[in-house]
């Protein structure tokens, strides 16, 4: 690794925390690019879990600088909150750099996230109400606030009046609720300029000088591929570039600069929130999965929908992000089944489909065409090496990179660590 991109190749949850947690052992600096406190990494050390939202989970690391870069949406009262979590636990977070350019979370973007969702009614996004869509929305709109306008009260204020101004007549008169006060709001952002501080810097000069001093530098994806805001189930995908082309922008370095883009793709595929799913099961398989896989949300708490691999989408995933290779989760739980089916093509009104669709509609309907294969029916949590493991599950493996195009160099055949196998 020098500069790689670490992403989810699917709807998110893929246990991409384990293997960024894995590659970040050897890293230098890791990155996160895009998106806020809606993603979720759940990190398994001994006997120890750690679920991060913000900070990189390259922080676990004392050798390891984490980085928040200016494409990702920052909640200052949950960067305080999830620094004191960790260092209560004690890990060291006062080496986390923040960009000075990213944006502020602010309690307006929270609270309209909530309403605007209750107000969609049937067509709610199922957000995670974190205010990240409101966030990025007046990032574009050219209404947001930045890290840096904290160390400025002046420019603070004028930013804060104009955009509350706004906000509150929305918040009173569009969705009937009581308008925000800006004394209280401008107390609590000014008073976290002094903690702040020591956080902030340039971190394209940072990450910029790293790759080219040959450091190792893991850039971090949160949420995934297809819920990426231009490549992902438009409008039901989160506000940001999750994909690999986000990296760059979301840092402030060149795409030269990258060499891998690793996709992690789960053995069987998952969603949180609303929005077309083709392999989506409705029956005891679905439950099965949900059960056996523990596929409940780490930030929200939701029940994930669940359904076979797709592999319709991975290649899509392949070619947007230009996936070198893919890290292959969650295998152990496909040991409980004795057949696996793998949705290779979908049809629609008599049209075949082996390329995602353009027209989205056709993904609500669309009847994936499974291949069926044998299942190994033995627990395999507890091999470590790749040969070792039952030869249905290397064919199953080998059928999915057969089809992919690119080579899955790592497979996790559970939470820890040492459950993971390297090819
Ligand atoms: P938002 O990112 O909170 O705006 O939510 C938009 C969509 O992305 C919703 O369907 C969320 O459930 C989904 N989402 C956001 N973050 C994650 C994640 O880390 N994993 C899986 N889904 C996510």
């Amino acid at each position: 690794m020098s500069a790689a991109v670490i992403l989810g190749a699917q709807w998110g949850d893929e246990g991409k925390g384990k293997i960024t947690d894995l590659l970040s052992e050897k890293a230098d600096v890791v990155v996160r690019y895009q998106g806020g406190n809606n993603a979720g990494h759940t990190i398994v050390i001994g006997d120890q879990k750690f679920a991060l939202s913000l900070i990189p989970s390259g922080v676990l690391y004392p050798t390891v600088t984490p980085v928040i870069g200016n494409g990702v949406v920052v909640d200052p009262r949950w960067f305080f909150e999830e620094k004191a979590t960790l260092t209560k636990r004690g890990v060291d977070p006062s080496k986390v750099k923040i960009s000075n350019n990213a944006h502020l979370i602010m309690p307006y973007h929270r609270k309209l996230d909530a309403v605007i969702e209750r107000y969609l009614g049937s067509a709610m996004i199922g957000t995670t109400k974190r205010g990240i869509g409101p966030a990025y929305t007046d990032k574009f709109a050219r209404v947001g606030i930045r890290v840096q306008d904290l160390f400025d009260e002046k420019i603070f204020m004028e930013k804060l009046t104009t955009s509350l101004k706004l906000k509150n007549k929305i918040l009173m008169k569009v969705y009937n609720q009581l308008p925000l006060d800006i004394d209280e709001i401008a107390d609590e952002y000014l008073g976290y300029a002094d903690d702040l501080a020591p956080h902030v810097t340039d971190t394209s000069l940072l990450v910029y000088d790293a790759v080219r001093a040959g450091d190792n530098v893991l850039f971090e994806g949160g949420q995934g591929t297809l819920l990426d805001i231009d490549h992902g189930t438009y409008p039901f995908v989160t506000s940001s570039n999750p994909t690999a082309g986000g990296a760059p922008v979301g840092i402030g370095i060149g795409p030269t600069m990258i060499d891998r883009v690793i996709g992690v793709a789960k053995a069987y595929i998952s969603r949180v929130g609303t929005g077309p799913f083709p392999t989506e099961l409705h029956d005891e398989i679905g439950d099965k999965l949900i059960d056996i896989g523990g596929e409940y949300g780490v930030v929200t708490g939701r029940r994930r929908r669940c359904g076979w691999l797709d592999m319709v989408a991975l290649r899509y995933s392949v070619r947007v992000n230009g996936l070198t290779d893919i890290a292959l989760t969650k295998l152990d739980i496909l040991s409980h089944f004795d057949t696996i089916k793998v949705a290779t093509a979908y049809t629609a009104e008599g049209d075949r489909y082996t390329e995602f669709p353009r027209q989205q509609g056709v993904l609500y309907h669309c009847v994936p065409e499974y291949e069926e294969l044998p299942g190994w029916n033995v627990d395999i949590s507890g091999v470590t090496s790749y040969d070792d493991l039952p030869p249905n599950a290397r064919s199953y493996i080998e059928y999915i990179e057969d089809h992919a195009g690119v080579p899955i160099t790592t497979v996790s055949v559970g939470p820890g660590r040492r459950a993971t196998l390297h090819r």
